[in-house]
């Protein structure tokens, strides 16, 4: 299940295959909102660049199933980044993202790039009354902070709101077709992209960095990793200090008049609106019903939860689209862009994003190429990758910690043991095989993949998630198909499959 987004623009690119091995000043490997973005600014600067992207097609990943929504109204952030960081520092996080705004409008004007952009009003409101205290202090914060900001209490929504957070002049668009121009645009600045190519490793040679792909390889004096999770383990270990959390989309005719403007509540579960173009007629996007990526989700279908949302508001609707994707989250909800590591010179990230990847991988690109090029960017120390001061999320904290010790723990987790014949068709179960584990599926007409449920990142033993039929990590978020193929970083490689009848073979 895909995003209207992809839905509407598929296999509109034919990218070709790195076949041979080639030479560049800087490879950037990965192609969503980040890579293209950095990719074009470096281009743009007469920097010899090349693209590689591990999927068919460029942007499909989170960069194709966000809900489009370009704002610095990060959730409710301003009030929290003062308290926590001072002044000055929550100041900057506001202008930077401010000027990524401008920046996204001045590329579609500039390369006319046909992405449906649409300047809007963002709100983040409130429902319960015990939620508009920090509305009203999130207005301060921006207002203090030199933002436009205004406390409302009524909106377009079709539904009562006790307070909402009004931020004027941000924007709405397509952020697949934006990604589709910046490609194009990359192309014409002479530099290349290769898809299907997934870079499996970054090797050392000299000053100089060789990245390794199945049929050839890369020298590059400069790496970008914009991967969304880093798939290098060590050095970074952004494994330390980033979860991922999924959230759900549908795509809806409401058949009714639809509002203006873009909307986000407070409080989990967290709905976000806005309205879109599908087949020249208005629809709505709906986003939310996030869970951390791995946990096992109740009733298998959290499409139900929005679903339920929006049959409640139109009851006439009709669900045209529904897809899912993860976003990075670090511990202290702040981007980490920049350095890779200071043991990795000339490589550099941007990465943690928190579902707010639309600015901030503005940002991110703008940063990053300033340092290729040597130049001073204010916002850097910001987001500094590299930084040690302590995490002000204590809970998150002791999360991210026990995730990394099951990570290393031999025995994770109490595994369910049975016997194959329990296993329903369309469902999978970890079953116990003489002494070994083996995830088990079995497709609607009982045919068995069997693989082995260990993640091949760091080793946690996988969920079943029978909403999308596959496997994925809570530890950090890797996901894999039901026949073992990796789908979502940070692990880079499949996993290991399992032959049932070998294993019924081996004696106890
Ligand atoms: C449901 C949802 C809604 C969102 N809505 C918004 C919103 O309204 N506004 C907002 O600001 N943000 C939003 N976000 C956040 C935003 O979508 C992300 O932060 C952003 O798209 C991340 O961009 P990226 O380039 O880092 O990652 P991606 O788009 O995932 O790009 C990374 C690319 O790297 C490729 N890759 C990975 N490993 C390799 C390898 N080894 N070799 C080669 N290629 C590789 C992948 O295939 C992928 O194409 C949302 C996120 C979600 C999940
Ligand atoms: S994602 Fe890290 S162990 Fe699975």
């Amino acid at each position: 299940m895909e995003s209207l987004w992809i839905e509407n623009t598929k296999n509109s690119t034919k990218f070709p295959k790195l076949e041979k091995d080639i030479e560049t000043e800087v490879c950037v490997i990965g192609a969503g909102l980040f890579g293209l973005t950095t990719s074009y600014y470096l281009s743009k600067n007469n920097i010899k660049v090349v693209v590689v992207e591990a999927e068919k097609e460029i942007g499909i990943k989170a960069s194709g199933n966000t809900t489009g929504k370009i704002t610095s109204q990060h959730g409710i952030f301003y009030d929290h980044l003062i308290q926590d960081y001072g002044e000055k520092f929550a100041q900057k996080y506001l202008e930077a993202n401010e000027k990524a705004i401008t920046n996204i409008k001045n590329i579609i004007d500039e390369n006319n790039i046909e992405c449906d952009f649409s300047w809007q009003d963002n709100y983040v409101y409130a429902i319960k009354q015990d939620e508009v205290e920090k509305i009203k202090n999130e207005v301060k914060a921006v207002k203090k902070l030199g933002g436009e900001a205004e406390l409302v209490t009524k909106t377009e929504l079709p539904f009562t709101v006790q307070a909402a957070i009004k931020r004027p002049k941000q924007a709405q668009f397509d952020a697949r077709k934006y990604m589709l121009g910046l490609a194009n645009k990359i192309i014409n600045q002479d530099g290349k992209i290769y898809t299907d190519t997934r870079v499996q490793d970054i090797a050392k040679n000299g000053k100089e960095y060789v990245l390794i792909t199945k049929d050839a390889n890369i020298k590059a004096k400069k790496v970008v990793m914009a991967t969304h999770y880093p798939f290098i383990s060590a050095p970074g270990f952004y494994f330390l200090k980033m979860y991922q959390s999924t959230s759900y989309g549908l795509a809806v005719d409401t058949k009714t008049d639809l509002f203006e403007g873009m909307y986000i509540n407070v409080e989990p579960p967290i709905y976000s609106f806005r309205t879109a173009t599908h087949n020249g007629k208005k629809v709505l996007v709906v986003v939310g019903a996030d869970h951390k990526t791995g946990e096992t989700i109740e009733n298998d279908n959290n499409y139900a939860i929005l679903e339920k949302k929006v049959k409640e508001l139109y009851p006439q609707s009709e669900i045209l689209f529904r897809w899912n994707t993860e976003d990075c989250i670090g511990l202290d909800k702040i981007p980490y862009i920049g350095e890779f590591s200071s043991i990795m010179p000339n490589v550099y990230v941007g990465t943690g994003f928190k579902k707010w990847g639309i600015t901030s991988s503005n940002v991110a690109a703008n940063i990053v190429v300033d340092k290729i090029l040597g130049k001073t960017n204010k916002y850097a120390n910001i987001f500094n990758s590299k930084r040690l001061k302590p995490i002000k999320n204590r809970w998150e904290m002791q999360n991210m910690l026990k995730q990394t010790v099951l990570s290393f723990a031999l025995e994770k987790s109490e595994i369910p043991i049975g016997s194959i014949e329990q296993i329903q068709n369309d469902n999978a179960a970890i079953i116990n095989i003489n002494g070994t584990n083996v995830g088990i599926y079995k497709d609607t007409s009982g045919n068995i993949f069997s693989v082995k449920p260990v993640c091949s990142h760091l080793g946690c033993t996988l969920t079943w998630n029978n909403l999308d039929k596959t496997w994925d990590c809570p530890c950090h978020g890797s996901r894999f198909d039901y026949m073992g193929n990796n789908i979502s970083n940070p692990a880079n490689k499949g996993l290991e499959l399992v032959n049932i009848e070998d294993l019924k073979q081996v004696k106890k």
